[in-house]
């Protein structure tokens, strides 16, 4: 089975956990785009949602596939976040923004009561950090910015190479990546970060950053698709 049927797998089960009238988070990615086509495919046969989606790409597919769609304006709360990620941690802290839509899927999965991750289970990981961290940036006084990232990850004890995100592919190929908000996006090539709590902290307080990709205590669980089927995994209770 390859990973797009994968993804596709662990979309449909994260269906389950949807009912009628919910109000959804719609995550950004490739794996997310298999759940709103599937979101798509229920709606049509009359199933009532509202979703919000995490990036103007996924406004585009929920539109294609049917879904109403609302904002976080008018629904300030909402009841599910379904979205994919980059990895995924036995404590299911996450790292998140492969795809530079982090700053709008943050905030949509913290108005949510409960965020389940959806992803092939190529993504679960012992410790974050193989992934490079993608950091959202303001792109007045970036090279102010750099450097302060550059401090505070060596106060964390980590090293690594900061790279200013370009387009990947497409004919913007090689021009500088921008997110829907505008902002850019440093990826930072860690390895390994062993405690991600204390360095999504130190990176939240730098002023030119806007959001990075840790996503911290906010998935309540993980659906993972791999060859010897799906496995829902519950976020850990915290130790007190
Ligand atoms: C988008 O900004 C990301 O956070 C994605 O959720 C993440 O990159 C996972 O994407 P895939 O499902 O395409 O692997």
């Amino acid at each position: 089975m390859n990973s797009e049927d994968l993804k596709r797998q662990a979309a449909a089960r994260a269906l389950e956990f949807v009912s009628d009238g919910m109000k959804l988070g719609l995550g950004t990615g490739s794996t997310a785009k298999h759940f709103v086509e599937l979101l798509g495919e229920k709606v049509r046969a009359g199933l009532k949602v509202i979703g919000v989606p995490t990036s103007e790409s996924t406004r585009a597919d929920a539109e294609r596939c049917g879904v109403p769609l609302g904002s976080l304006d008018e629904i300030e709360h909402l009841d599910l976040t379904v979205d994919g990620a980059d990895e995924i941690d036995p404590q299911l802290n996450l790292i998140k923004g492969g795809g530079g839509a982090l700053l709008r899927e943050k905030i949509v999965a913290a108005a949510s009561d409960r965020m389940i991750v959806i992803a092939d289970d190529s993504k679960w990981v012992e410790t974050l950090g193989r992934f490079p961290l993608p950091i959202e940036v303001i792109p007045f006084g970036i090279a102010a910015t750099r450097r302060e990232i550059a401090e505070v990850l060596a106060a964390h004890g980590l090293t690594g190479r900061l790279e200013l995100r370009t387009v990947r592919t497409g004919p913007n190929h090689g021009l500088g990546f921008v997110t829907d908000g505008s902002h850019w996006i440093v990826d930072a090539h860690l390895g390994a970060i062993p405690d991600a709590p204390a360095l999504a902290a130190s990176l939240a307080a730098i002023p030119g950053v806007v959001e990075h990709g840790l996503f911290i205590g906010l998935a309540s669980a993980a659906v993972l698709a791999g060859s010897n089927g799906i496995r829902v995994i519950e976020r850990p209770r915290a130790a007190i």
